[in-house]
């Protein structure tokens, strides 16, 4: 762990690391205001990547919804206080935290580049962030775990595949996750119209479905499927979808990859497109997960305080609010604004988590105030990512955590926990 981290002002070190490269002539590899990072971020990315990193549901109002609430919810300083010494520490499922940030889930990171998933894996890990590994990544969560050496959490998007979702979560227990994060809102794909003007889907092309492909029980499927239908027409995969998968295999010759028959990539394809979600999912079906796994189950999506009452009664460990960036439900609440309805509704029961329009440390800080425990960021970490690599996502976590901590400070508190809805009004 870095550390700068561990040290009490990582908001003044990083300043100081600015000012001080400056003086020789170095300026930051990543533009440290999001305006400039996203304006960065699309220069270097492909359109089709800029589409589906940068692109959310319909009109794109719940991503707006997002960015918006914060600005709404402001922060009323407080003065005279003594914040020489702070601490962005914080607890969560038994462990002490170094930092309240998480990197959330983020799937078909081979848009950006194909080794992105170990990139932001290890630069997450280097801070002490727990990173988010999804079902949708680009390499094999073992893969992904052996080289990040930091803590971790297994997205899952529940399969239609009972077998399927049971051998998810017990090779994530195997290779170390300590926690499995259950997507709720993605039963379906949203309708997003930058992908679906350039008419472009990822998975279809052979992409983010490395944890699919990795799997034996998900190659089963695939091989029964072989022998059903070796004659029948296939209307559904491209050769940009064989040529990915057989570009994937190349590179990465780990034991699942290995051996790869003809005809299997666009089978592979096929069979995620048959299996990737079950939009029939409902509180029923949590008891089967309950079972299966010792880790804590975080449900991320809760935005009404009903549900995340149901979450309470279900047994589960933690909820996520979320609107997944904006990209599934569009016209719905900013994810900022869903949180002091639902955290009211857990009453201190469970941890209450946050992601969805996370730009900076100002935002980190007005949700830690409004009840969350722990706050995941997406879009801006692969912003870096694309713009500089390992060291670009490391970057944005860095700076993020740099403004938290004076943000922190400079509106009078020294730990995350004095925090408090008193803290802030809404506009
Ligand atoms: C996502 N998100 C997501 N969520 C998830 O549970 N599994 C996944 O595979 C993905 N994949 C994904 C890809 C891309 C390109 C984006 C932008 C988002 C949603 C993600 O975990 C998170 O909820 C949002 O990104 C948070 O919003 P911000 O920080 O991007 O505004």
């Amino acid at each position: 762990m870095d550390d700068e981290v561990r040290s009490p002002a990582p908001g003044r070190a990083r300043q100081s690391e600015i000012f001080r490269a400056g003086a020789s002539g170095t300026r930051p590899a990543v533009p440290t205001g999001w305006a400039a990072l996203v304006g960065a971020a699309e220069r270097t990315m492909s359109q089709d990547a800029w589409a589906y990193v940068a692109g959310a549901a319909g009109r794109e109002s719940t991503a707006e919804a997002n960015y918006d609430a914060f600005d709404a919810w402001r922060l009323v300083p407080r003065m005279l206080r003594d914040v020489a010494e702070r601490d962005l520490s914080i607890e969560l499922f038994g462990r002490r935290h170094p930092t309240p940030l998480l990197t959330s889930a983020i799937g078909v990171l081979e848009l950006v580049d194909p080794d992105a998933d170990l990139a932001i894996a290890r630069a997450a890990g280097s801070l002490g962030i727990t990173s988010i590994v999804s079902s949708q990544a680009s390499q094999p969560m073992e893969r992904i775990a052996a080289d990040g050496a930091g803590p971790w959490w297994f997205q899952l998007y529940w399969s239609s595949e009972d077998a399927l979702v049971e051998s998810f979560v017990s090779r994530a227990e195997a290779a170390g996750a300590e926690a499995i994060l259950v997507t709720l809102d993605t039963g379906m794909l949203g309708w997003r119209p930058r992908d679906l003007d350039r008419a472009f889907l990822p998975f279809i092309r052979g992409m983010g479905i490395a944890q699919y492909t990795s799997d034996p029980v998900f190659r089963e499927l695939v091989r029964a499927r072989m022998s059903r239908t070796s004659n029948a027409p296939r209307p559904r995969v491209t050769p940009a979808a064989i040529r990915t998968l057989v570009e994937m295999t190349r590179r990465y010759p780990g034991p699942f990859w290995q051996n790869l028959r003809t005809g299997e990539p666009r089978v592979a394809v096929e069979t995620f497109l048959d299996v990737f979600s079950r939009p029939s999912l409902s509180w029923a079906d949590l008891p089967f997960l309950r079972e299966r796994t010792r880790l804590p189950i975080v449900l991320k999506g809760i935005q009404h305080p009903d549900d995340a009452r149901r979450a309470v009664d279900s047994g589960v460990d933690a909820v996520m609010v979320s609107t997944h960036g904006g990209r599934q439900v569009d016209g719905a609440i900013g994810s900022l604004d869903a949180l002091p309805g639902v955290v009211e509704a857990v009453e201190g029961r469970l941890p209450v988590l946050l992601d969805s329009g996370v730009r900076g440390g100002a935002d980190v800080v007005r949700a830690l105030a409004l009840g969350a425990t722990a706050v995941g960021v997406g879009r801006a970490w692969v912003y870096g990512l694309a713009i500089s690599g390992e060291d670009g996502a490391r970057q944005v976590l860095r700076d993020i955590l740099a403004e938290t901590d004076l943000v922190l400070g400079l509106s009078g508190h020294r730990t995350v926990a004095e925090f408090g809805p008193d803290d802030v009004v809404r506009l």
